[in-house]
């Protein structure tokens, strides 16, 4: 039996309703509001989006919608800033709620990862802090399973399957150190090691890996590490496509195989020809570039790289070169 509601309470509702029609609904707050990270915050492009191509800022839910329209979205962090993962995973419920179910793929996952995943998802389907336990996370090097884990919390929520995309540790450490000639045949073909670069591409990956360990390994190791890098991107890009769903793959995974020029897009475009594949980097806000543009130095390029920035704080100030532990060897 309906209730009736006493008239002085209904004219009361009915007046609040008409008022909350005519006011202004409250604005949500940004979804990177509070900022965990406190370096740069005050920045004017601390929370800015940039779209590259059309070289303006946009905003959250323009980004979404864009990322909708993609077969492949890569969501390119600096790994230790917690503010990324919670924008990565802000952005999958995004996609989510826009009716998007892909699958979602972890670089930090290596493909030999993918039984303990699938056992530990068949046990416990709705609930991902066990995750990285079940995958020995704490011993793996990688920034904390509690900030990524709001990402992975988002997928298995919405019931995404969730992809180990990485080639595993000691196979990128192997041509690392020996080069292609150290890994089996079989996989080097697959990953397309045994063909040669373009060799303006080689020569760009060869100067970022010198630059990225502060110009300290010897010269006879830098193949190899290209060779690794390549590997990466290859191997992530294959995953993705073989663990794709109808609706794609959204990829977490660092910045520098998030860019387009020579990162895990260019791997899907060989890979799933004609498939549309999006490309967002989460970048720190520097003092000294208040300008998104300036950012594409940064990468060694006159151009930023990806189809989207998104600007945040920084975790710190250190020189990456004052931390970098790898002793000098002479080449
Ligand atoms: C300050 C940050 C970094 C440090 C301290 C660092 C340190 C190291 C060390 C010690 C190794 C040798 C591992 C071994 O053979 O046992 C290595 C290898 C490698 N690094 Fe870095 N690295 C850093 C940043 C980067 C970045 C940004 C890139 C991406 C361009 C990169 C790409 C590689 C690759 C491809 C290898 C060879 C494969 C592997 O062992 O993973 N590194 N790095």
């Amino acid at each position: 039996m309906r209730r009736r509601v006493p008239l002085g309470i209904a004219a009361g509702l009915a007046v609040a309703v008409l008022a909350a029609g005519c006011a202004a609904a409250p604005a949500a707050p940004p979804p990177w509001e509070p900022w965990q990270t406190t370096r740069g915050q005050d920045s004017p492009l601390a929370g800015r989006i940039w779209e590259v191509g059309a070289r303006r800022a946009i905003d959250p839910e323009r980004l979404v919608t864009a990322l909708a329209g993609a077969r492949f979205v890569l969501l390119g962090e600096k790994h230790d800033n917690p503010d990324h993962h919670r924008l990565q995973a802000w952005v999958l419920r995004g996609l989510i709620a826009r009716g998007r179910r892909p699958a979602v793929g972890f670089e930090m996952f290596e493909t030999t990862d993918a039984p303990a995943i699938a056992r530990y998802l068949a046990a416990a389907p709705a609930d991902a802090a066990g995750l990285g336990d079940a995958v020995d996370w704490r011993r793996s090097g990688w920034p904390p399973w509690e900030l990524y884990r709001p990402i992975a919390d988002a997928a298995v929520a919405a019931g995404l399957p969730i992809v180990a995309t990485n080639v595993p540790r000691g196979v990128a450490r192997a041509l690392g150190r020996q080069g292609v000639a150290a890994v089996d045949p079989g996989l080097a073909a697959r990953l397309q090691l045994d063909r040669p670069l373009p060799p303006e591409r080689e020569a760009a990956m060869a100067a970022e890996i010198r630059e990225a360990h502060c110009g300290q390994i010897p010269e006879r190791m830098v193949g190899g590490m290209v060779a690794a890098q390549r590997a990466r991107n290859a191997q992530m890009a294959r995953s993705l496509v073989d663990g794709a769903t109808a609706d794609g793959a959204v990829l977490i995974t660092g910045a520098g195989h998030a860019r387009s020029d020579r990162g895990v897009p260019v791997e899907l475009a060989a890979l799933a020809p004609g498939s549309r594949t999006q490309s967002v980097a989460f970048l720190e806000v520097r003092d000294d570039r208040p300008d998104p543009a300036a950012y594409a130095a940064g990468f060694g390029v006159s151009t930023l790289p990806f189809d989207f920035v998104w600007f945040t704080p920084r975790v710190d100030d250190q020189d990456p070169c004052e931390q970098f532990r790898m002793p000098p060897v002479r080449s």
